[in-house]
């Protein structure tokens, strides 16, 4: 490396100093704590006889051997590599534990043998740190400050198959990141200068830091070795090489040369680490002074002894591209002594390279590790290692760096990626216990996918919608001829949700109380009144930080008792769930009881479905399926909530709401009973409801069940299939109610008919037929025949599964002329009823339209 290079008046100097009173002050862990080496493919774990460093295999990260190749010809110790080869991934990733905030240094080993023509990057996290070529055996280390309780050591592939043979890591000493903004400092080398013997490391570095020999020390240097040991080391924070380097060093009475020719091109920053020991013990402050030039550039003066210490560090930095001159010269000729140097290091400054947003990185964690459960050998998920994005996003994954740091914008688990074997979400997977549906407006026009949308309000959520799989197993049962959609794999295509570290932290958030002044200042002074329910009225209004909010006052005549208020508030404030509006805060000054809950942007299904915004833009089918299973989701853990059962009472498309993004979201429960009604008595007997989804046996028998939420949520369903009011005396008499109009259609199979003319020819006949027997059923007169929400949820999710999936199977049938999509014959079973009829319309007229 330096061969030749080397220009200066020699003298060979006896090198025996005695009496060097030095003690080593600095204390060194003793042992190999937090040591971490890794022979890769090795069949056994063994201990290195001469350093005792205990070698593990990689099994924990690979424990496949096929891809393990013997170095050959070998002449180093170790000689297996562990090749990647797979036309999948593009990078390759050991995930090594590490104390956050620690200081590491990390040393990968790379034996080429005949391996052909192969580079590719090493990125220490995901900052690239070099290029291995497979012409030479390498060695890439770095000094690294831990962000994160792991680091992935990477390999990158830019051409042939990476592979790797060794992996160290080390606890480093913390002096060497000391530059402002976070840094890897890659080793360009490390000298023991005047050693002509063999390498110095562990155990004698208890950093484990190679110290190579000087590779051709000129025979005219002064070489000098100390024969005591003893060194004193006044300030015990300095970067201390091994006694073992320090007594080693080169002298001589006018210049030091150190010339590489072999840096990187490009203008690199590197970091330049001397370690000077005064050898003879005669000289006195002022004897050996010297100053240092790197690129003919002045950088220092220096006396070793200045500061007391025998022991000097000088650190540097510059920049080069390809060259360096190191070079140290007798200040003057007043001094006696000329420069002398123990030992450096060069090290190139990698600036640390941000990942992608540990929020999406944990949740696209345990997206993956939930798929890998059942899918053990799928190879696009085993390609999934380290960072999801950088430097290229995982194989199906598409991320958005433009905003200075990379977050994941899509999973795109379309088949194609998947040309083994094709994933099957497993059935345990806590994945498919997650509610919500939520952004599933943009998974339905791409059903092969899955997508992570980040929702708004700094709250990420995960959606995931699996769609290929699916689509997989119906071609498999229609080809069979016995197509049913009871069998499909469920949780294939539902969509999933996980709420992400910062979901959970907004969910601790408890509900606020608000002063009656907070109240008049959002809703400047009850200025907007947007509906009028039962509680009492409705305004909108914007809190101080922005949020809007429905603001519910309830009206002065009410005579509920403010402590059962209160009671209530404590209980709601605790119900919490994606598809129930939530409730933010609430006032209780004045005898006033008011409640605040976020403004929901798309309005309520009632106006979607024939309100002023239906007139805008019909909502389509697949939406109507998922805002009915987010409702029906929201229900199912109203009536399971933990303690007490809580019943709606008051189930009805006006009090379904939809978010921005269009996902469903049950208003107004726990306080329905607090709703006053004409005469009201305060007599909690009192039936409650809205004409034309009140279930008959409550209205009958005034018994409450959960039940009855049920008939209403049916009427619900029959709404959204026929986009008709539950309710309307402007239509011939035997159309004022829903559910007496259409009851006879459906036991006909005349479903055609009640459908809503707007969606015509939108719909997969099936899963219109799944809903139209729920609703049928949720409309059973005997609340026994109904069933319980949460089968409701089931029936709901195979619908949707089957709109979002088979229409694409549906569609390459029709192309060549098959079937007609939208007349499957299906015969219906209705169990024998008898029918006690729904409350008159003429009892109860038409409540005015709810708010939210
Ligand atoms: C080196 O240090 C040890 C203990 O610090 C001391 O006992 C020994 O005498 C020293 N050796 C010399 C040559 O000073
Ligand atoms: C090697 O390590 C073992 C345990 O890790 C220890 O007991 C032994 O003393 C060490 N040997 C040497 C020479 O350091
Ligand atoms: C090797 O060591 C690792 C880590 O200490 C351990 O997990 C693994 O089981 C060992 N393997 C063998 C073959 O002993
Ligand atoms: C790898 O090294 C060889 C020999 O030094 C050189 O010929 C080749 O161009 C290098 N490959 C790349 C891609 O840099
Ligand atoms: C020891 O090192 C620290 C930090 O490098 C420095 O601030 C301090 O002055 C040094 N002390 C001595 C005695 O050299
Ligand atoms: C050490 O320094 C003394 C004077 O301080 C000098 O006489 C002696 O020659 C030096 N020894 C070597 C080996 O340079
Ligand atoms: C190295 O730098 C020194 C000091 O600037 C200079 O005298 C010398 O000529 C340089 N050597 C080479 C080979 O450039
Ligand atoms: C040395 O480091 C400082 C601070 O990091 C920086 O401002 C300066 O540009 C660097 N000098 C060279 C020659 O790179
Ligand atoms: C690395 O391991 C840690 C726990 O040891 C885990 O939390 C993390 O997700 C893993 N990262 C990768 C990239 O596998
Ligand atoms: C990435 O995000 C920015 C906003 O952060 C957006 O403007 C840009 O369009 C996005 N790019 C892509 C490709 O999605
Ligand atoms: C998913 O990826 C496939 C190819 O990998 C592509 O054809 C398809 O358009 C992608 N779908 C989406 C929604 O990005």
């Amino acid at each position: 490396m330096m061969e030749g290079l080397h220009n200066w008046n020699s003298r060979l100097v006896s090198c025996c100093i005695l009496c060097l009173f030095l003690a080593i002050q600095a204390t060194y862990a003793q042992g190999q704590e937090g040591f971490l080496s890794i022979q890769c493919c090795a069949d056994l774990n063994v201990t290195e006889p001469y350093t005792n460093i205990s070698w593990t295999t990689d099994a924990n990260w690979y424990p496949d051997h096929r891809n393990c190749q013997d170095i050959t010809p070998s002449d180093t110790e170790y000689d297996k590599a562990r090749v990647f080869g797979s036309h999948l991934g593009s990078k390759w990733c050991y995930n090594l534990t590490t104390s956050k905030d620690q200081d590491y240094l990390i040393r990968g080993t790379f034996l080429s043998g005949s391996l052909p023509g192969t580079l590719f990057n090493v990125l220490i996290g995901v900052t690239p740190v070099g290029l291995v070529n497979s012409s030479d055996d390498t060695e890439v280390e770095g000094v690294f400050k831990a962000t994160n309780d792991y680091t992935d050591f990477c390999l990158s592939k830019e051409k042939g198959d990476p592979y790797i043979s060794k992996l160290e890591l080390r606890p480093s000493n913390p002096d060497y990141l000391k530059r402002e903004t976070s840094s890897i400092l890659k080793l360009i080398d490390r000298v023991d200068v005047g050693n002509t013997g063999s390498e110095i490391r562990y155990p004698h570095d208890p950093y484990d830091r190679i110290w190579k020999p000087e590779p051709k020390p000129d025979q005219t240097d002064d070489l000098r070795t100390l024969s005591h040991t003893n060194i004193t080391v006044s300030n015990g924070s300095m970067i201390l090489p091994p006694i073992q380097v320090l007594q080693t060093a080169r002298t001589h009475p006018e210049r030091l040369e150190f010339l590489r020719n072999d840096l990187d091109t490009g203008y690199y920053e590197y970091d330049l680490y001397l370690y000077f020991l005064e050898h003879n013990d005669s000289v006195q402050a002022g004897q050996r002074v010297f100053d240092i030039y790197v690129n003919d550039e002045k950088r220092q003066e220096l006396d070793i002894l200045a500061d007391g210490s025998r022991y000097s560090v000088v650190v540097l930095n510059f920049t080069a591209h390809r060259l360096l001159n190191l070079t140290m010269i007798k200040t003057s000729n007043g001094y006696q002594f000329g420069p002398i140097c123990s030992a450096y290091e060069i090290l190139q400054v990698h600036p640390w390279v941000q990942g992608t947003v540990q929020a999406e990185v944990d949740v696209v964690m345990d997206v993956r590790d939930e798929l890998l459960k059942a899918n053990q050998n799928n190879k696009v998920l085993r390609s999934w290692s380290g960072d999801p994005c950088l430097p290229r996003p995982w194989h199906g994954l598409s991320c958005n760096s433009s905003s200075g740091f990379s977050v994941i914008t899509q999973l795109n688990m379309s088949n194609n990626i998947f040309t083994d074997t094709i994933p099957a979400f497993p059935s345990s997977s806590t994945l498919t216990s997650v509610n919500g549906l939520c952004g599933s407006q943009g998974s339905s026009g791409s059903a092969q996918g899955i997508v992570i949308g980040t929702i708004a309000g700094g709250s990420v959520l995960v959606m995931v919608a699996v769609g290929i799989y699916f689509l997989f197993f119906y071609k498999k049962k229609m080809a069979k001829g016995k197509f049913s959609a009871k069998g499909l794999p469920m949780a294939k295509n539902a969509v999933y949700s996980i709420p992400s570290m910062d979901e959970i932290v907004l969910k601790s958030i408890s509900i606020r109380a608000f002063t009656l002044e907070n109240i008049e200042t959002a809703t400047q002074q009850y200025k907007t009144l947007i509906g009028e329910g039962g509680f009492g009225s409705v305004y909108r209004g914007t809190l101080t930080d922005g949020q809007d909010v429905a603001v519910k006052v309830r009206s002065a005549t009410s005579t509920q008792g403010t402590r059962e208020f209160d009671n209530e508030l404590n209980l709601l404030s605790t119900i919490q769930h994606e598809n129930l509006v939530p409730l933010l805060g609430y006032c209780c000054e004045n005898d006033q009881q008011i409640l605040v809950y976020p403004y929901m942007s798309n309005g309520s299904l009632q106006d979607r479905l024939y309100g002023e915004a239906a007139k805008r833009k019909t909502l389509d089918w697949p939406t109507r399926l998922s805002i009915a299973l987010g409702a029906a989701r929201g229900l199912t853990y109203l009536h399971t909530f933990s303690g007490r059962s809580v019943i709606h009472r008051d189930v009805k498309s006006s009090n379904i709401l939809l978010d921005h993004s269009m996902c469903a979201k049950v208003a107004d429960f726990g306080f329905s009973k607090y709703a006053p009604q004409e005469g009201d008595s305060g007599a909690s007997l009192e039936v409650r409801g809205t004409a034309g989804y009140l279930d008959p046996e409550y209205y009958s028998t005034q018994h409450l069940s959960a039940k009855s939420d049920v008939f209403s949520f049916g009427v619900v369903l029959l709404e959204l299939i026929s986009g008709r009011e539950p309710l309307n005396i402007h239509r011939p008499r035997n159309e004022w109610s829903l559910v007496e109009w259409a009851k006879p259609y459906i036991r006909n199979s005349r479903i055609d008919e009640i459908v809503d003319p707007g969606i015509k020819g939108g719909y997969h006949a099936e899963a219109m037929w799944r809903i139209v027997e729920v609703a049928l059923v949720c409309i059973e007169p005997f609340s026994a025949y109904r069933p319980c929400m949460s089968d409701i949820v089931r029936e709901l999710e195979d619908a949707l599964i089957i709109e979002n999936n088979a229409s694409e199977y549906m569609k390459s049938i029709d192309s060549f002329g098959g079937s007609n999509r939208f007349s499957i014959e299906r015969p219906i079973v209705i169990p024998p009823t008898p029918t006690p009829t729904e409350p008159s319309p003429i009892i109860s007229q038409p409540a005015p339209p709810q708010p939210r």
